[in-house]
């Protein structure tokens, strides 16, 4: 009996182990057929030892298996005069490869779609070989890789924003190739050596690579790095049309007898001299990317007249074109629209600056657009001081507000150690974005829209109270879908097909600019490694189907008491605005009144938000630890 049963158990046992060898087997084997296939169909011109009878493992060059030998982990070929295309579904079948070396072959075609399946790649080497065409965004799903080298080909177009998926990317090689076009924001969390040099790239280096060396991105056109407080170099631009250097005081004197914006500029003034000294990255705007406007077009007098800056009324101060580029500027951030830099006068006075690109319309039109965003002045609206308008350069002057933008406040540092944003402060925030934007929408006859909201276009006016920035421009660009960029969570369904904004898709943006501050969740983000990209809006109404409403809210918002109620109610007039279809979404002067009932249900124990911002002093306004200034 006991016999029987065992010798049952032992063949059993035998039974499952043959079994689970022959799967292990089999996987090995589908590796080999699938180098096979690839060697014939791409055959090395150089000797290679790859035969179907002999052990993948131990006796074929440039393959190294796991432990156990179930899987080939690595391959390399460098330099076996491997000709051609890949051809699809070769390679891509060893779905445990690591490690793919094919460096210094010839190579060529697109990078081969199907590599996208080889998820578990840590190092891809595939540089001097002759790849065509553009990296398609896919290369963010491999998001195991620590090594990509594609130099030396001649791969073209932009570098992908989703390359900054690879969280895991410690070397990045794209060197010698046709890269063109601007270098996203990215960030890479690892990353320790780079080489973009010898493309066409142009633009700026963004803030998060500056800390590469030039030979990093040498033989580009990029605008170069300049080391703090550069002197201050001829423009080589139109001569200015007015000297002012010596009247700026006389200026700041006048306007502050007059009070209004200059009170601003002269805080602001006061505010940098003290913390004066504190370095970044410096760059001259005057500087042109190629040096293309050469001193030979300096022009006449007349030309000179008719291109110079323009201020709007009310704004006493005075500094001229050649005073803002040669001033010391930082670069803020790349928006759909142009380069923002941060721009420090010769006596101090702070400004932000707007470099335009790819201007669609012409100088009237142009101008005029200008002139109906000079007119819209409120305390919930960032106005325009200037702008400039040449057929090589058009620029626009902001004032500069130095907390920094809502998506630094809400986003930077995050797990740090780092003072969070508080309710009162995201309240404010919601509802002086709200203004301003309903504000913006009453323009030209109540059509006028603001093109481009999203948090790092939204500030803190000296009240704490959200600020919009940056509105008007879309309808000026040449084309009106931005690239693949961090707006692409703000953007509307309908905007995606219709490629137009209207006053309805900016309430879809603020709606989702409502989800960020209740969430602390950027539009499109990933979440945890390797996973998947998550679409704020959609994560929210899935969780809220759920009916685990309270799982949305942002962890840092767990510490202050009694402001559950007020998140779900700002959560239903978030979800409300990014109703699918556009009729649907409230108009922006009801997102405001509802905005204000918020508070409005409780205002017995609680100060209200309704006092106004202009009566309103910083001891008024109830914070928990408001947000420190951003530098
Ligand atoms: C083979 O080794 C790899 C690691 O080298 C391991 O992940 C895998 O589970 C092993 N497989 C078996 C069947 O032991
Ligand atoms: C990737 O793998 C999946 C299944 O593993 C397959 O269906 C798909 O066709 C593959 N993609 C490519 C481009 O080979
Ligand atoms: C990354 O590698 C690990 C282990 O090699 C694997 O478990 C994981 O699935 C890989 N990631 C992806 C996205 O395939
Ligand atoms: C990239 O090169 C291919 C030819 O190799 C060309 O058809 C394509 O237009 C180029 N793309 C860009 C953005 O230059
Ligand atoms: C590419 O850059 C990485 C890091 O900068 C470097 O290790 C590698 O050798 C470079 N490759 C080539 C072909 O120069
Ligand atoms: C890279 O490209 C530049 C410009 O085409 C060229 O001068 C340089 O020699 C190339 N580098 C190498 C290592 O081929
Ligand atoms: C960068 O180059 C592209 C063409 O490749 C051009 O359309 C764009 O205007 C350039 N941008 C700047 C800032 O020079
Ligand atoms: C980048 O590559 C270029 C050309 O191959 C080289 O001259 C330069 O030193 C490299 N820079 C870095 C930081 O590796």
């Amino acid at each position: 009996m006991a016999a029987t049963r065992i010798a049952a158990v032992a063949i059993l046992l035998i039974f499952i182990s043959a079994s689970f060898s022959r799967c292990l087997a089999n996987h090995l084997a589908d590796d080999k057929l699938a180098l096979l296939d690839f060697i014939s169909r791409v055959p090395p011109s150089r000797n290679l030892n790859w035969r179907s009878d002999t052990s993948v493992c131990s006796d074929w060059t440039g393959i190294t298996c796991d432990s156990n030998r179930s899987r080939v982990t690595a391959v390399r070929l460098p330099g076996f005069g491997l000709n051609g295309q890949i051809p699809p579904n070769t390679l891509s079948r060893l779905s445990a490869l690591e490690i793919l070396s094919l460096r210094s072959n010839g190579l060529s075609g697109p990078f081969p779609a199907d590599f996208f399946n080889l998820t578990a790649l840590t190092g891809l080497h595939l540089q001097f070989n002759s790849f065509v065409g553009s990296l398609p965004s896919d290369i963010g799903l491999l998001s195991n890789l620590t090594l990509l080298d594609l130099s030396h080909n001649l791969f073209n177009g932009s570098i992908p924003f989703a390359i900054s998926n690879l969280a895991e990317l410690v070397s990045l090689n794209l060197s010698n190739n046709s890269f063109s076009g601007e270098l996203p924001d990215l960030e890479f969390p690892s990353l320790k050596s780079l080489n973009l040099s010898y493309n066409h790239l142009n633009g700026s280096i963004p803030a998060s690579l500056r800390g590469f060396p030039a030979s990093s991105f040498s033989g580009n056109d990029l605008v170069p790095v300049v080391p703090v407080n550069p002197v201050p170099t001829p423009a080589p631009f139109p001569p200015p049309s007015r000297k002012h250097h010596h009247k700026l005081s006389e200026g700041v004197i006048l306007g502050i007898a007059v009070g209004g914006c200059v009170l601003v500029f002269a805080v602001l003034a006061v505010v940098l001299v003290l913390c004066c000294g504190k370095g970044g990255d410096n760059v001259v705007i005057g500087k042109g990317s190629k040096g293309e406007r050469s001193p030979e077009k300096v022009v006449s007098g007349r030309q000179e007249e008719r291109n110079r800056m323009v201020f709007f009324p009310g704004c006493t101060f005075e500094f001229d074109l050649e005073d803002l580029l040669t001033a010391s500027a930082e670069i803020l951030g790349k928006g759909m629209c142009g380069t923002t830099y941060k721009a420090i006068l010769e006596d101090a006075t702070t400004v932000v600056v707007k470099r335009v690109k790819d201007v669609g319309v012409g100088k009237r039109d142009f101008e005029q657009q200008m002139e109906m965003i000079g007119r819209i002045r409120h305390e919930n609206v960032v106005e325009l001081r200037a702008y400039y308008y040449s057929k090589d350069e058009k620029l626009i002057v902001y004032d500069f507000y130095n907390q920094g933008n809502v998506s630094s406040l809400l986003h930077a540092k995050r797990g740090e150690d780092r003072t969070p944003l508080d309710w009162e402060t995201r309240l404010r925030i919601a509802l002086g974005a709200a203004r301003g934007i309903a504000r913006i929408h009453m323009e030209n006859n109540g059509k006028f829209i603001h093109g481009n909201i999203k948090s790092s276009n939204v500030f803190l006016n000296n009240q704490q109270y959200g600020c919009v920035s940056d509105f008007g421009l879309t309808s000026l660009m040449a084309t009106t879908v931005p690239p693949v960029s961090r707006n692409a969570g703000y953007r509307a369904p309908e905007v995606i097909d219709t490629r137009r904004t209207t006053q309805a898709s900016d309430v879809y943006s603020f709606g989702v600019l409502l989800l960020e501050l209740l969430t602390g969740k950027s539009p499109i983000h990933v979440a945890g490694a390797g996973e998947e990209m998550v679409h704020l809006v959609r994560w929210v109404q899935s969780v809220v189907r759920e009916e685990w409403t309270a799982e949305v809210f942002d962890l840092e918002l767990m510490r202050y008491p009694n402001i559950e109620e007020e998140m779900v109610e700002m959560l239903q007039i978030g979800m409300a605005c990014v109703a699918r279809m556009p009729e649907q979404r409230p108009r922006m002067a009801d997102v405001v009144r509802m905005l204000e009932d918020v508070r409005r249900a409780d205002t017995a124990n609680r100060p209200s938000l309704e006092i106004k911002s202009d009566v309103a002093t910083p001891s008024q306004i109830p914070s928990t630890g408001g947000p420190s200034p951003q530098n």
